[in-house]
């Protein structure tokens, strides 16, 4: 099959996989470390942020798929594994979603310059798939930051947040 993308997009792309397979091994470490500290809901919320992690992964590799490029995989980096508390889970998430988010813009950017239309539609995707998780992550750590250590406003979130599952997010490219 002919490839319909630029080489340095695929590459990029193709890097890309790797850093949300990297993500959803992260998110996994976060939600064992909050399942060691006894908030099972916390810790589901997590488990449910890396199926989405997989989620976009799967995506660029088909997207790459269809556009005549092939996926080469390269070895996932090792998560950390100690956190301090609730609160820095988040705001390490928060933090790794915004590196993320300056990873899409960069792919944007490339499709950009290539002129490359197909590309622009599938990766708007992705930014705006990243203004809402920027935008969730900040709401727990402003929620958590309310809380403090109030254990009952703990106990509380923990229910709200055992209730997230895991639902494909609407799109018109998978
Ligand atoms: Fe794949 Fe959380 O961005």
């Amino acid at each position: 099959m002919k490839m319909k993308i630029s080489a340095e997009l695929a590459q990029e792309i193709n890097d890309q996989i790797n850093k949300e397979l990297f993500s959803e091994y992260y998110y996994l470490s976060m939600a064992a470390y909050l399942e060691s500290e006894n908030l099972p809901g916390f810790a589901n919320f997590f488990v449910v942020q890396a199926q989405e992690e997989h989620f976009h992964a799967m995506k660029f590799y088909q997207y790459l798929n269809e556009r005549g490029a092939r996926v080469h995989l390269e070895a996932i980096e090792k998560p950390k594994s100690d956190f301090e508390s609730a609160l820095e889970v988040f705001e390490l998430a928060y933090e790794h979603e915004v590196f993320v988010s300056e990873l899409i813009n960069k792919l944007m950017d490339i499709a950009i310059s290539d002129k490359d239309h197909a590309s622009k539609g599938f990766l708007q995707w992705f930014v705006d798939e990243q203004v809402e998780e920027e935008s969730s992550m900040e709401g727990y750590i402003n929620h958590l930051n309310r809380i403090g250590d109030n254990s009952y406003g703990i106990l509380m979130l923990d229910k709200e947040l055992a209730g997230r599952v895991f639902t494909p997010p609407a799109t018109t490219q998978n």
